[in-house]
C-alpha cells in the first residue's frame, strides 16, 4: 500500500487522466476526493471502485475556477477524512485557435481552468497540507509547456504558465515540506483528445508515430507517474517537471 494513510485530492477525476489516478491512489490505500465540475462523471468513477478496495473515493462537485467552490472541496475533505496530504491538480480544457483565431472567451475560460485553478487548489489546499504535517501537490502541465503546436497558442501559454507556478511553489513550500511537481503528458486518449482523433483517422497511428514507444498514451500511464509523486518514494523529488509523452519530445 504505497499510499495508506494518505488522503488526496484529485480535480478533474470524472474522467481520463483525473478518474484514472483517484483508482489507482485508492487501490493503494488512499482516501481520495474525485472532485470535478462534472458532478456525474466523479459519482461515477467512485462507483468503478471495486468492492473490497482498501482505499476510498467520495465525489464531490467542484469548479475550480470558483474560491467558494474549492475551499469548500479543501473543507469537506478534511472534516471527512481529517487531513490533506497530496493534491492532485488536474482538472483542464482545451480551446483550439491560432492567437488570432482564438477568442476572448476561450482564452480567459484556458487560463480560468488550466492556470488560476491550478493557484486557487494550491491557495487553498497547501494550508491544510501544511496543517496536515506537508504534503505533495502535483499539477498536470503538458508536453505543451515545453513545445508548442499549430492552432493551440492559448492551451501553449496556459501550460508554460502552469510549468513556472510549479517551479516557483516548490522553491517557496518546499522548506515547509509541501513538494510541487508537474507532469507533462504528451498525446494521452481521453475525451480530450478524441476531437483530433475523429477527425484524423490515421491520428492514433501518427500519435503513435511520433512517439519512440509507438503508441499513443492511456490515462494510466500518467496515473503510474502521479503515483510515484504522491508517494514517499519520490521524497526528494521537488520542482521537477516529468514528462510522459512516450518519448515524443525526444525529437
Ligand atoms: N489528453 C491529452 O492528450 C493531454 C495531454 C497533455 C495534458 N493534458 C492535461 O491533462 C489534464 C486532464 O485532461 P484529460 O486528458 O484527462 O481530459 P478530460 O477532458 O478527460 O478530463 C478533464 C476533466 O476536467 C474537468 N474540468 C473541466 N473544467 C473544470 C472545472 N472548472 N472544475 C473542475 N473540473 C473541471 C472535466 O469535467 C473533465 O472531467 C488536463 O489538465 C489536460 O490539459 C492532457
Amino acid at each position: 500500500m504505497r499510499l495508506s494513510n494518505k488522503v488526496a485530492i484529485v480535480t478533474g477525476a470524472g474522467a481520463g487522466i483525473g478518474r484514472a489516478s483517484a483508482l489507482r491512489f485508492a487501490a493503494e490505500g488512499a482516501r481520495v476526493v474525485a472532485a470535478d465540475i462534472n458532478e456525474a462523471g466523479a459519482i461515477e468513477t467512485a462507483d468503478l471502485l471495486p468492492d473490497g478496495s482498501p482505499g476510498e473515493i467520495a465525489p464531490v462537485r467542484v469548479d475550480v475556477t470558483d474560491t467558494a467552490s474549492v475551499k469548500a472541496m479543501i473543507q469537506s475533505t478534511v472534516d471527512r477524512f481529517g487531513g490533506l496530504h497530496v493534491l492532485f491538480s488536474n482538472a483542464g480544457i482545451m480551446r483550439d485557435g491560432s492567437a488570432i483565431d482564438l477568442s476572448e472567451d476561450d482564452w480567459d475560460a484556458m487560463f480560468a481552468v488550466n492556470v488560476k485553478g491550478a493557484f486557487l487548489c494550491a491557495k487553498h489546499g497547501v494550508p491544510a497540507m501544511r496543517a496536515s504535517g506537508g504534503g505533495s501537490l502535483i499539477i498536470t502541465a503538458s508536453a505543451n509547456s515545453f513545445y508548442a503546436e499549430s492552432d493551440i497558442a492559448g492551451y501553449c501559454a496556459t501550460k508554460g504558465a502552469a510549468m513556472q507556478l510549479t517551479r516557483a511553489m516548490a522553491i517557496d513550500h518546499g522548506p515547509e515540506g509541501i513538494r510541487v511537481n508537474c507532469i507533462c503528458p504528451g498525446w494521452i486518449e481521453t475525451a480530450m483528445a478524441a476531437p483530433y482523433l475523429e477527425e484524423n483517422p490515421d491520428g492514433r497511428e501518427f500519435a503513435g508515430k511520433i512517439a519512440p514507444s509507438g503508441r499513443i498514451g492511456q490515462p494510466n500511464d500518467v496515473a503510474e507517474v502521479a503515483l510515484f509523486l504522491a508517494s514517499d518514494e519520490s521524497s526528494f523529488v521537488t520542482g521537477s517537471l516529468m514528462l510522459v509523452d512516450g518519448g515524443m519530445s525526444a525529437w
